[in-house]
């Protein structure tokens, strides 16, 4: 009786090998695992039993069994949708369109901010967060008592080096390295002790401009400057150059836009490369001249988009972002 088991098992295990189809795997079921099927005779033969032959043959009808239920279980999952109604595949609904990120407001501002200055011939360079007081200050034209580095004091770490409070570091870094003529832009990150409220953040973006050559003039500055606008915020745009004290720059200037009936609206800071950073740098500053400007990313990106408050920025809120495509 035991090799019947084995017997049918064989048989089974023969069988399964040539299901094709999900037809082929239901006749299979029926003829094994049916109310009439192979197995429930086998049961049956069971009851006819008694001692110890009763609990050998049951035990193997059982493996029997188990082996049938995994087998067919494992074939179903094959051909699921291959037949069946129900399951079938209806090619004209629409597809599953899987959900792609959108740029963040602020990135989507320095890409496009920059791809006015590629035109112009600038290089896309970066620096360091984490800087030397030299980088951000000393180099720049801010001795340790001057008294515009309060504004710009910042974050320091145990070791003495400093969130950096302006991306102008990125123009020493470079110019330490390389040799006139340069035309950089440098975006990144700044740090600054200010108190967070709608305008105001203690992280905000800038993109920092730097040209040097041997004769480059407060005409190049206001061209380049005045070619930017045009190209960003229309042919229309009016701005106007401001005098403005920075110690690393003379002279230096705000420049601000025309902006609706609300007046004028400060967006950069630029002038003319002070000597002394020049000589910070290892330059001749009697042989080279420069502008540099620097703006505030997170200004222009709330002009462009209405965007009231600068903390949205922030906040990952996704019904902000996605706004933005
Ligand atoms: N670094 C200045 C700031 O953060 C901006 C600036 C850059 C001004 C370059 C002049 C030249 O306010």
């Amino acid at each position: 009786m035991i090799s019947t088991v084995k017997e049918i098992e064989r048989e089974a295990q023969e069988k399964l090998g040539q299901i094709q189809s999900a037809e082929d795997l239901e006749g299979f079921r029926v003829l094994y695992l049916g109310r009439k099927g192979k197995l429930q005779a086998l049961m049956m033969q069971i009851k006819t039993l008694e001692g110890e032959g009763k609990k050998e043959f049951g035990r193997e009808v059982n493996q029997l069994k188990k082996f049938l239920e995994e087998s067919v279980q494992n074939l179903k999952g094959r051909f699921e949708g291959q037949s069946g109604e129900k399951e079938s595949f209806d090619e004209t609904l629409p597809g599953i369109i899987p959900s792609v990120g959108t740029l963040h407001p602020i990135n989507e501002t320095i890409l496009e901010i920059i791809k006015v200055f590629e035109k112009l011939g600038f290089e896309i360079v970066d620096g360091p967060e984490i800087e030397t007081e030299f980088h951000n200050f000393t180099a720049l034209n801010i001795p340790l008592d001057h008294p515009s580095r309060d504004s710009f004091d910042t974050f320091y770490t145990a070791g003495k080096q400093l969130l950096r409070s302006q991306t102008s570091t990125v123009q020493i870094r470079i110019m330490q390295d390389r040799k006139p003529p340069l035309r950089l832009i440098a975006p990144g990150r700044v740090y600054r002790p200010d108190t967070v409220d709608a305008s105001h953040s203690f992280m905000f973006h800038q993109i920092e401009g730097l040209m040097v050559d041997d004769k480059t003039t407060f005409s190049d500055l206001k061209g380049v400057l005045h070619l930017f606008f045009r190209e960003f915020f229309g042919k229309e745009t009016k701005i106007r150059f401001r005098p403005h004290f920075f110690p690393f720059t003379e002279p230096s200037v705000e420049v601000d836009i025309r902006w609706g009936k609300k007046g004028w609206l400060e967006i950069l800071g630029a002038g003319m490369v002070d000597p002394n950073v020049f000589d910070a740098v290892g330059y001749d500053s009697k042989k080279v001249q420069g502008f540099a400007f620097g703006l505030g990313v997170e200004r222009i990106a709330m002009l462009r988009h209405g965007i009231p408050d600068i903390r949205l920025f922030y906040e990952n809120d996704l019904r902000f972002l996605r706004q933005f495509r």
